[in-house]
């Protein structure tokens, strides 16, 4: 059966290939909300928008540019949408911008939040998908990370949102019976990515010439992602509503839950940018005698940043029949492959 789905952060990296799976692999109506801010080069965001136009083969896609954070305009969205499943993507991402720009975050990311739960509320959903981040394990030391786990530590104001997100929503689940699932990704990463992530940012020091800086003198650990897992694991989690039960109290219970979405294979930073290193020559967009060590240096550990993520999976796979599995390395040269064509290198 066709839903009419809205996608918001469309022209955000994942929402954009969210967006272009729906289009191309079912028959859903796609709305897309996203106000395309300038955080990053909004240059990709309207490419990530035109490859939506040109995947959209039979008008199913449509697009409306506005911010989150204004309530009338959520309002008149939902209002006029009829939508069947909402994933809310749209978010200020990024731990070390949180601390420059608090206040994006507060915006986007809480009242921006709470304007979709009240719409959730007046025009019931099916299903409210929307991204949580591993950033709420903090500096937690038991790995792999479990959705069992305690996260009342987060050493960001960014996670201390998505934390405030889990929390939101299943408040708003429990008092007016909204099915709402919340998603902890894991360093997500992969063509048409965000510049502003570590694998981009090294991407264009090293092709200017620069020096990039290796945090925590390159000992931690990240469970790098690939988005087309990332995507598969959203779709598959968007046809999975937690059901709607009644309570010994007569009252309904929530019906939340929150699942972990990562490759379950942390990977040492060091290596992590020696794979990054060898795909870029391989695939051309460095020249094979470059001298990496000239252009590295490693630096002490930042305010925001985590030893390591890891996440444990059993949840998604048990529910859903899915967890990542895509090679680093297969990941990272499908990057390089895009970047090599996008700056015509
Ligand atoms: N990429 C990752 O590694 C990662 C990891 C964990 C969680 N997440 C979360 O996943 C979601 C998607 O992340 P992404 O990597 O695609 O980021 P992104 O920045 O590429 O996409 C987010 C989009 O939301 C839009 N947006 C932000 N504030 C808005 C507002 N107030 N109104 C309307 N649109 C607004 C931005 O313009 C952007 O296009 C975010 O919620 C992010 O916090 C991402």
């Amino acid at each position: 059966m066709a839903r009419k789905v809205l996608v918001t952060g469309a022209a955000g990296f994942i929402g954009a290939f969210l967006a272009k799976k729906l289009l191309e692999e079912t028959d859903d109506v796609v709305v897309g909300f996203d106000n395309v801010n300038a955080y990053y080069d909004a240059g990709i965001k309207e490419d990530r928008l035109r490859m939506l136009r040109e995947a959209d083969a039979d008008g199913r896609f449509t697009f409306v540019r506005d911010d989150l954070a204004d309530g009338m305009a959520v309002e008149r969205l939902f209002a006029g949408g009829g939508f069947d499943v909402v994933v809310n993507l749209a978010a200020q991402a990024g731990v070390r911008y949180s601390i420059e720009n608090p206040r994006a975050y507060l915006e986007s990311n809480l009242v921006g939040f709470f304007n979709v739960l009240e719409a959730c509320r007046h025009h019931p959903v099916k299903h409210l998908v929307y991204a949580s981040s591993s950033s709420v394990y903090g500096g937690n030391e038991k790995v792999p990370f479990s959705e069992d786990d305690k996260v009342d530590s987060p050493v960001s104001l960014y996670a201390a949102t998505k934390k405030s997100n889990e929390l939101m929503a299943a408040a708003y689940s429990k008092l007016y019976s909204i099915p709402a699932t919340g998603l902890r990704f894991f360093t997500v990463y992969g063509p048409m990515g965000r510049p502003d992530m570590a694998y981009f940012g090294f991407t264009d020091k090293l092709v200017r010439g620069e020096t990039i800086k290796i945090f925590n003198m390159g000992d931690c650990k990240r469970d790098f992602t690939y988005v087309d897992d990332i995507v598969e694991g959203v779709s598959r989690v968007m046809a999975n509503p937690p059901e709607v039960r009644t309570g010994a109290d007569g009252l309904p219970k929530a019906a939340h839950r929150v699942y972990n979405i990562g490759n379950s294979d942390p990977e040492n930073l060091l290596e992590f940018v020696a794979t990054l290193q060898r795909v870029l020559v391989e695939e051309g967009v460095l020249p094979a005698d470059y001298d990496f060590e000239a252009h590295r240096e490693l630096v002490p550990m930042q305010p925001g940043d985590v030893p390591v993520t890891y996440a444990d999976t059993s949840a998604l796979e048990r529910d859903t029949g899915f967890k990542p599995a895509t090679k680093l390395e297969d990941g990272l040269r499908e990057f390089a492959k895009w970047y090599k064509g996008y700056y015509g290198i």
